[in-house]
């Protein structure tokens, strides 16, 4: 090991034929592209093992020097679940009939059907709220700076996102603004800040999503070859 800590080992790495990785990228893509937000959970129960999964598949993220500042709260307990139905249902009533979302936001959600009501926060058999690390405490109490906290924390949803849907569940990326509530139901400490909160469980079998589409490749990219 170097005075730094640097201390590398060789790469885990496979080089694929090129079909099979076109196979296994359009596999994955395919897959990726019939996810879907969802708000309408069925009560069936979800073994609590698959949610480890997708917070283990969430904690291989890449992470600003690798500081990995997130930390995961996972609920099925039905009076936790009541609270944070209540506290959020609090908020989101003064964000769409309080005035606090405003006209503008309020017409860029008319075409998601959505309204301060949240029954999945209680229907949905796991809630899973993310904490971003705003800065790290050591066990002695001392802080120390954290780096591109909300981008990492960013990348670890998205992983957790689609390892929920590889594994055949559904979740929501819900956001009820503020979320302050939610650090002092769960207990977090004064250096986390509520990031996303995500019902997870199978959907509803008469779940219905809005219809909406995806920009296009050529929409969203741009080239130099
Ligand atoms: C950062 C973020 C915050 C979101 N917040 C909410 C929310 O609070 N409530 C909600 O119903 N949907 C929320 N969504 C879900 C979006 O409305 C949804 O992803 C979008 O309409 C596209 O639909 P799809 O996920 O089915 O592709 C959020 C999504 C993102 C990425």
């Amino acid at each position: 090991m170097t005075e730094s800590g640097y201390q590398p080992i060789p790469l885990n790495f496979d080089r694929l034929p090129e079909a099979e990785m076109l196979t296994r990228g359009r596999a994955k893509l395919e897959s990726l592209a019939r996810r879907r937000s969802v708000r309408e959970f069925s009560h069936d129960p979800v073994p609590r093992e698959l949610i480890e999964i997708a917070i283990s598949a969430a904690n291989t993220a890449p992470s600003g020097a690798n500081r990995q500042p997130w930390h995961f709260v996972a609920i099925n307990d039905a009076e936790k679940k009541a609270e944070i139905r209540n506290g959020a249902e609090k908020e989101e009533k003064e964000f769409y009939q309080g005035g606090r979302a405003g006209d503008a936001w309020l017409e860029a959600l008319a075409h998601l059907g959505t309204d301060w009501e949240k029954p999945f926060l209680e229907t949905a058999p796991w809630l899973v709220v993310v904490f971003k690390e705003i800065a790290a405490r050591a066990p002695d109490g001392s802080k120390s700076t954290n780096y591109y906290v909300s981008e990492s924390v960013g990348i670890a949803c998205g992983l957790f996102i689609a390892a929920v849907h590889e594994m055949g569940l559904a979740t929501l990326t819900h956001t009820p603004q503020p979320m302050r509530f939610l650090s002092r139901i769960l207990e977090r400490p004064e250096n986390e800040r509520p990031y996303i909160l995500f019902p997870v469980g199978y959907p509803d079998p008469k779940c219905q999503v809005p219809q909406i589409g995806k920009k296009s490749l050529p929409e969203v990219s741009s080239w130099f070859e």
